[in-house]
């Protein structure tokens, strides 16, 4: 399941356009796709028609209830065969502060979208035009962000900071977020329109849509409507250029996404009091340390699992010295590949650690 978040903090450059949009083209070329409205001010939910007196539970919901509030209920409203929406309104601003008062409230969509993956294909997320913690939610659930740019009034400072926070957060995630501006109502006839892309190219260094949706009145028709533009008028500008999007975004390869960190260890840190040992498998269910410093004894340093995080952790007291150590991980024995510092002997090879 591919999340994407679509964001900008400046209002007005085509976020909800493109939400609205992108998802129903994608939904027309056969994906299962989820919208979720994540701006207070609702015009996801406007634009594909959805009255505010139509539904009882919103975005607010899924954010305050959890999990089990969204499995549970009548959130998910489905607008056609392959397109479902999660609507938002005011009471969505209501989240912001509570959310603020807890752990983790920046982790909480990621965890209430986790479930969903198998049912989707596309989940979308239409963001407020802020960075708040609505926004920093999209970014920790997303897989990959577009962000749309207003063509010829490109704000380049608004960007380089939105890029900022962006690898802020990836400084935090397992997996980069995948980011891709996208130049919108663009208008062919301008130079401004051709100048400010070549520019948007070359700041981006490449990571711009191939796609450029130009000015066209019918996608603002569509949303007065209450239509996505396949609805509305599936021969205009607007549908040709979201479907190109639809399918741009279909191409991208998707085995950059799915690169994860390998298992190993990590660099043994040494404090004044010892040394904190460091092995990352998420799937492991057992692995200690075994070492000269306990005798080659297989069973007796435990290693801790960090709860969610893959790592597992033991600190060991030690002096100066020379230590010779392994992992025993579910049964096998592994010597640290990193550690040039290695000595054979007749069961294979031990990493070498100094502490001088
Ligand atoms: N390609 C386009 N051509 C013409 N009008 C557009 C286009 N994209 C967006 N608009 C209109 O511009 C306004 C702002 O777009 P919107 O998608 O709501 O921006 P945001 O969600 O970033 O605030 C809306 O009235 C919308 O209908
Ligand atoms: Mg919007």
């Amino acid at each position: 399941m591919r999340i994407i978040a679509v964001i900008n903090q400046k209002g007005g450059c085509g976020k909800t356009t493109t939400a609205i949009n992108l998802g129903a083209c994608l939904a027309g070329l056969s994906r299962r796709v989820l919208v979720v409205d994540l701006d207070p001010q609702a015009h996801a939910t406007l634009g594909f028609g959805v009255d505010q007196g139509e539904f009882r539970l919103s975005s607010y919901d899924l954010l305050m209830e959890g999990r089990d509030g969204l499995l549970s209920s009548d959130m998910i409203i489905s607008l056609n065969e392959r397109l479902d929406l999660i609507p938002s309104d005011v009471m969505l601003s209501a989240a912001e502060p509570v959310l603020l008062q807890r752990d983790g409230r920046e982790h909480v969509l990621e965890s209430v979208l986790a479930p969903l993956d198998g049912r989707y294909d596309f989940v979308v997320l239409d963001c407020p035009p802020n960075i708040g913690v609505l926004t920093f939610n999209a970014l920790y659930a997303c897989t990959e962000a577009i962000i749309p740019m207003e063509s010829g009034l490109f704000a380049l400072h608004g960007l380089a900071k939105l890029l900022e926070t962006i690898d802020v957060v990836n400084g935090n995630r397992e997996v980069p977020i995948e980011v891709h501006a996208l130049a919108t109502m663009f208008d062919r006839r301008t130079r401004i329109a051709h100048e400010s892309l070549e520019e948007l190219r070359k700041h981006m260094r490449g990571r711009v849509f191939r796609t450029v949706v130009n000015f066209n009145v019918k996608l603002k028709e569509a949303s007065g409507y209450g239509m996505h533009i396949l609805e509305y008028d599936p021969d205009s500008q607007g549908a040709k250029d979201y479907l190109a999007l639809a399918r741009e975004v279909l191409s991208a390869r998707p085995s950059a996404r799915k690169r994860r960190k390998k298992e190993g260890f990590l660099k043994p840190v040494v404090t004044e009091d010892g040394v904190l040992f460091t092995y990352y498998s998420p799937e492991a269910t057992s692995v200690h340390v075994v070492a000269d410093f306990n005798g080659w004894d297989t069973s007796g340093l435990p290693m801790e699992n960090v709860a969610g995080t893959g790592m597992w952790q033991r600190f060991v007291p030690l002096k100066k010295g020379r230590y010779e150590y392994k992992f025993l991980v579910d049964g096998r024995w592994v010597s640290d590949p990193d550690n040039p510092r290695r000595a054979a002997n007749e069961f294979g090879e031990n990493s070498i650690l100094e502490i001088a």
